[in-house]
């Protein structure tokens, strides 16, 4: 009912909405005023924790591009090499995975047989394995030997949008409290990245109070056949969360590049006004701006419509931008929590426009019980 939805017209988009508190609630007493982690609910001892050689996060869809994005921080915090897999490729390939090994399967429902699966292959071989998850009591955690909970309250709209961002959080969470826990390098740094992750509730108010353009973007977008999106480093599991979400909900084909991997062949797809959407990292001392500004500028010559998420002030990317979409200053690791939102909205609403039905897209279920 529209009561249920808050006064929405989709659940989908109520969920867009409680993304600020979702995060905040995420973050909620898993800290002290030091910004010293406290994640009591990890039941591996600190000693095992240290052993760990490996870490390995299994999920599905949406879920695994968290863990991707997820993977940049921890290996940067923890300097502990960590692989994402699909959790339905997993178990079929005899992965290396044994006592040593951390496997953390992201999962909003608890209850994706293929992420199932895989944790249970995982025990199998002695690895220990941490849940993220956003379903008090399912099946993975209660399979897992520990659990970080997303806080995201329910999710209902078939497609995933506060589920992605808490898991993020989440797993930024683990990864900081393993750089603690291990005393690495970074550990001095943990403090600054968890008030910054503090700010982040308000900065993604911030982009939300500001969806004017996407929404009339949408409108242009009704009979366009294909969306192309680019993004790096953390940048580039966003842009694939960006085309999965247009798949899903508008039905047409949509596709996530790495931008560094244009010049090996996707650049033969852009044609005169075909649409792309670019995710610009923020500036910084590294070249990450630097380099994909300058992909911006091959694809713009080349005829390419240009969608660019940026920092509101990034000035150099305005005359290759048909349509800025303007971003909050974060840092390049927290960018994804800030970049997700204009592509969820975008998507919502041109399945709107199209008069889809956005929680229940066809043929797909809210969670996939079956392999
Ligand atoms: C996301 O919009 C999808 N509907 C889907 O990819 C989903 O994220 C995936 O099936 C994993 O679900 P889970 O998080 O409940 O395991």
């Amino acid at each position: 009912s529209a009561a249920e939805k808050g006064g929405f017209d989709w659940f989908m988009r109520k969920e867009i909405y409680e993304q600020p508190k979702a995060v905040a609630d995420t973050l909620l007493g898993r800290h002290d005023t030091e910004g010293r982690l406290t994640l009591d609910e990890i039941r591996i001892s600190e000693a095992e924790l240290r052993r760990i050689d490996k870490i390995v996060i299994v999920a599905c869809g949406t879920a695994s591009y968290a863990g991707m994005v997820a993977k940049y921080a921890i290996e940067h915090w923890t300097r502990i090499p960590c692989e994402v897999e699909l959790a339905s490729e997993f178990r079929y390939r005899d992965p290396i995975v044994g006592p040593t090994t951390l496997v953390v399967a992201i999962s909003q429902s608890g209850e994706t047989a293929d992420t199932l699966m895989a944790i249970r292959h995982a025990r199998e071989q002695q690895a220990r394995v941490l849940a993220v998850c956003n379903t008090n009591g399912s099946t993975i955690p209660r399979e897992s030997d520990a659990v970080i909970y997303t806080r995201a309250g329910p999710e209902i709209g078939v497609a995933s949008t506060k589920g992605f961002l808490t898991q993020v959080v989440a797993c930024y969470l683990l990864g900081l409290y393993l750089a603690q826990v291990r005393g690495t390098k970074f550990g001095d740094e943990i403090a600054t990245v968890m008030a910054e992750l503090a700010t982040m509730p308000d900065a993604i108010s911030r982009v939300l109070e500001d969806m004017d353009p996407v929404l009339k973007l949408a409108s242009d977008f009704v009979d366009e056949p294909s969306v192309l999106f680019l993004g790096r480093h953390v940048g580039y599991p966003v842009a694939l969360e960006g085309a999965l979400k247009l798949k899903e909900l508008a039905y047409i084909h949509a596709e996530g590049f790495a931008a560094g991997e244009l010049k090996h062949g996707p650049i033969a797809l852009i044609e005169d006004g075909l649409p792309v959407f670019v995710v610009i990292p923020p500036r910084g001392r590294d070249l990450l701006h630097d380099k994909v500004l300058s992909n911006l500028q091959e694809i713009r010559a080349r005829g390419a419509r240009t969608i660019v998420l940026a920092e509101a002030d990034d000035h150099e990317v305005l005359p290759y931008a048909d349509v800025l979409v303007p971003l909050p200053r974060v840092s390049t690791l927290l960018q994804p929590l800030v970049a997700t939102v204009p592509l969820q909205v975008f998507a919502c609403e041109l399945a709107t426009q199209k008069g889809h039905d956005v929680d229940q897209p066809r043929n797909l279920a809210k969670s996939v019980t079956v392999e």
